[in-house]
C-alpha cells in the first residue's frame, strides 16, 4: 500500500516517513506544485480540503493534516489561523508576540494543540485527532522546534516544547498522537 501525504513540508514528510514505517509518497513526488487554499473554518475541513484535492486530482490513497493552537481564555485563537494569526504566514516570532499580549492579564492559561488528519483510503473519509492539553508562559523560554513551541508548556512538563529536544517533543506531540492512532487503523488493514 502506498499512501500520499499531502504537505510541502519536508520536515513534516520525513517524521511521517520514519514513524509510519510505510511507502509514502510527497506531493513532490506525484507532482502536485499547485497551492491547495486552506479555506475551512476547522481543522477538520481544512485537513479534508487537501486530502480531497490530492484523492480527485490525482485518484490516489491521500492523507492530509492540519494543526494549530487552540487557547481557552481567546475563544479558542488562534485555532485554525495559527500560521497567519499576526497577518504574514509562517511569522512564528510575531504570531507569539500577539499571543503573549494577548494573554497579558488572562489568569487562565489553559491551552492545547490540536492535530486532525484527514485519510481518503479506497474512497473512504476517516479522521484522527491528537489533542495535548498545557498552558502559555508569560514570556517565551527555548529555541528549539517552530511556531508557537517557546510558549507552550505541557502539562506535567518542566520544559517547553522549545526546550525540549525533537525526540522528546515528537513522543507526546499532538501530531505524534494523531499519527499513532492512524497507524493502529493502517494495521488493521
Ligand atoms: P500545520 O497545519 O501543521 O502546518 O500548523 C499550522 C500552524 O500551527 C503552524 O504554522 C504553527 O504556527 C502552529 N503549530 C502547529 N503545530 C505546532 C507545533 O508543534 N509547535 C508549534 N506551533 C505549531
Amino acid at each position: 500500500m502506498t499512501i500520499v501525504f499531502a504537505s510541502n513540508n519536508l520536515h513534516k514528510v520525513e517524521e511521517v516517513k520514519n514513524k509510519l514505517r510505510m511507502p509514502i509518497l510527497s506531493l513532490k513526488d506525484i507532482k502536485c506544485f499547485e497551492e491547495i487554499p486552506e479555506t475551512g473554518n476547522t481543522f477538520e475541513e481544512n485537513a479534508f480540503i487537501k486530502a480531497n484535492h490530492v484523492y480527485t486530482k490525482y485518484k490516489k490513497d491521500c492523507f492530509a493534516d492540519d494543526s494549530g493552537l487552540v487557547i481557552e481564555a481567546l475563544d479558542g485563537e488562534p485555532g485554525v489561523y495559527s500560521a497567519r494569526y499576526a497577518g504574514e504566514y509562517g511569522n512564528g516570532e510575531a504570531n507569539m508576540d500577539k499571543v503573549l499580549l494577548k494573554m497579558k492579564n488572562k489568569s487562565n492559561r489553559k491551552a492545547k494543540f490540536v492535530t486532525v488528519i484527514c485519510l481518503i483510503l479506497k474512497g473512504e473519509t476517516h479522521y484522527f485527532r491528537g489533542e495535548i492539553n498545557g498552558i502559555i508562559t508569560g514570556q517565551k523560554m527555548g529555541s528549539k522546534g517552530f511556531g508557537y513551541d517557546p510558549i507552550f508548556l505541557p502539562d506535567g512538563s518542566k520544559k517547553t516544547f522549545a526546550e525540549m529536544s525533537l525526540d522528546d517533543k515528537s513522543h507526546i506531540s499532538h501530531r505524534a498522537l494523531a499519527l499513532r492512532q492512524m497507524q493502529l487503523f493502517l494495521k488493521g488493514k
